[in-house]
């Protein structure tokens, strides 16, 4: 199992690190077998598994629900889990109640949190309780009410300026490594080299110590639109879609089953049934 001290060694070495979402059994599994380093059950989950409009409505119950099925999927990978939104802002004893359950319940490596301000105070926390943390910063989409819309981040000098001392301060307060994501790709750089901790980029250009892309994305499955930042990797629209219509096609037309899907026995036993 890759630690903290494994990610701290790419990025001084200069190798990359990959991550990629997962949310069930086997997009677990199959990320585990391609040797991933790093997978996270993203609150994204909302939007790709549940069919909500946003990661707003995703609670502590459905990350615990999906985790627990991606650490059996991935028994050998370090795995991070989001916390939901509200599920860090209410109170500590409820921040420190919802990570206790999301980090011992799931048996992940990791939680991520999205955002600094006062949220640093809850990376601080988590690591003191022996809870390893990632933060997240760019585009935080818990808060696109705020921020008005899923946007590029820190195009102007005074945002990057906040981005680069928040990611300095997310440090700070203990993370293992940062998610920036939809950043300008210079400002990124820029971080990346500026702190110690890896960067994992989504949307943000190819300096980050590491990628990580949203699985439903990279492989065109059960999504239409894709950011520009996604490379489809695959179509699994197209296998499915292709898969479906032709069972449902052969069902209708009575060739499916064939001999070779059934089970048969021996005419003289059956016509003993008729009695
Ligand atoms: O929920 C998610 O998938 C994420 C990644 C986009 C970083 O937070
Ligand atoms: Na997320």
């Amino acid at each position: 199992m890759k630690t903290r001290v494994t990610f701290q060694k790419m990025k001084r070495e200069q190798e990359k690190i990959s991550m990629i979402t997962a949310y069930d059994y086997p997009s677990a599994k199959l990320s585990q077998q391609a040797e991933i380093d790093m997978i996270l059950v993203g609150d994204s989950l909302g939007m790709v598994v549940l069919g909500y409009d946003s990661t707003i409505p995703v609670t502590v119950e459905d990350m615990i629900h999906h985790g627990k099925a991606v650490t059996r999927g991935a028994d050998d990978t370090f795995v991070v889990i989001d916390m939901p939104f509200m599920s860090y802002h209410i109170s500590t004893e409820d921040t420190l109640h919802n990570a206790k359950r999301l980090f011992q319940e799931t048996k992940a490596q990791a939680l991520k949190v999205e955002g600094a301000g006062e949220v640093l105070q809850t990376i601080e926390r988590l690591t003191h309780a022996g809870i390893p943390v990632v933060g997240h910063l760019g585009l935080t989409p818990q808060s696109v009410n705020v921020l008005g819309g899923y946007r590029i981040q820190g195009k102007t000098k005074k945002d990057a300026e906040l981005l680069l001392q928040n990611a300095k301060e997310v440090e700070e307060a203990g993370a293992i490594a940062l998610v920036l994501e939809c950043v300008p790709e210079p400002l990124a750089e820029l971080i990346t080299k500026e702190i110690s901790i890896p960067t994992i980029g989504i949307g943000a250009g190819k300096h980050c110590d590491g990628q990580v892309l949203v699985y439903h994305d990279l492989l065109k499955y059960g999504v239409d639109r894709l950011p520009k930042f996604v490379k489809p990797y695959g179509d699994l629209n197209d296998v499915i879609l292709k898969a479906i219509s032709d069972y449902h096609n052969e069902v209708k037309n009575n060739q499916f089953p064939t001999e070779a899907f059934s089970y048969m026995m021996d005419k003289e036993e059956l016509a003993s049934l008729y009695g």
